[in-house]
């Protein structure tokens, strides 16, 4: 059911934990599994993602999502991260099941979640960023598998 990378991921989460004084924290659930993300970013004065951290209380897909995630934005700019989707995440790991596509939203609405923090705290506008959902279960209908 799940690839290898998946399993992988799950056993070994990159990026655990949490981040003191974070930049931007974005926390984000889905009321109808009733999982939760929460992502720290730490970003430097020009815009780039130094370090980010993650908790999750939540399936193995969204664990694995989210270390998965939190690999691809590392050392990006906060411009490259916005660009990340559920998709793309879901890609890395070589694929998720279609019932568990949902699971990787959680991820993506985190990582924006933050960015919105972060832009708020600091007067900024971060372009293609909208202000997040913290509960993304109405998006589950939009997902393609
Ligand atoms: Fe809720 Fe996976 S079942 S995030």
């Amino acid at each position: 059911m799940y690839t290898e990378k998946v399993m992988e991921h799950f056993s070994n989460p990159r990026n655990m934990g949490e981040i003191e004084n974070a930049s931007g924290v974005g926390t984000v659930g889905n009321a109808k599994c009733g999982d939760i993300m929460r992502i720290y970013l730490d970003i430097d004065e020009n815009g780039i993602i130094q370090d980010v951290k993650f908790k999750t209380f939540g399936c193995g897909a969204a664990v694995a999502t989210s270390s998965m995630a939190t690999e691809l934005v590392k050392g990006k700019t906060v411009q490259e991260a916005v660009q990340i989707t559920n998709k793309a995440v879901a890609e890395a790991l070589g694929g998720l099941p279609p019932v568990k596509m949902h699971c990787s939203l959680l991820a993506e609405e985190a990582i924006h979640a933050a960015l919105w923090d972060y832009a708020e705290k600091n007067g900024l506008k971060i372009e293609g960023l909208r202000k997040p959902k913290s509960d993304v279960h109405e998006e589950e209908e939009e997902i393609e598998y």
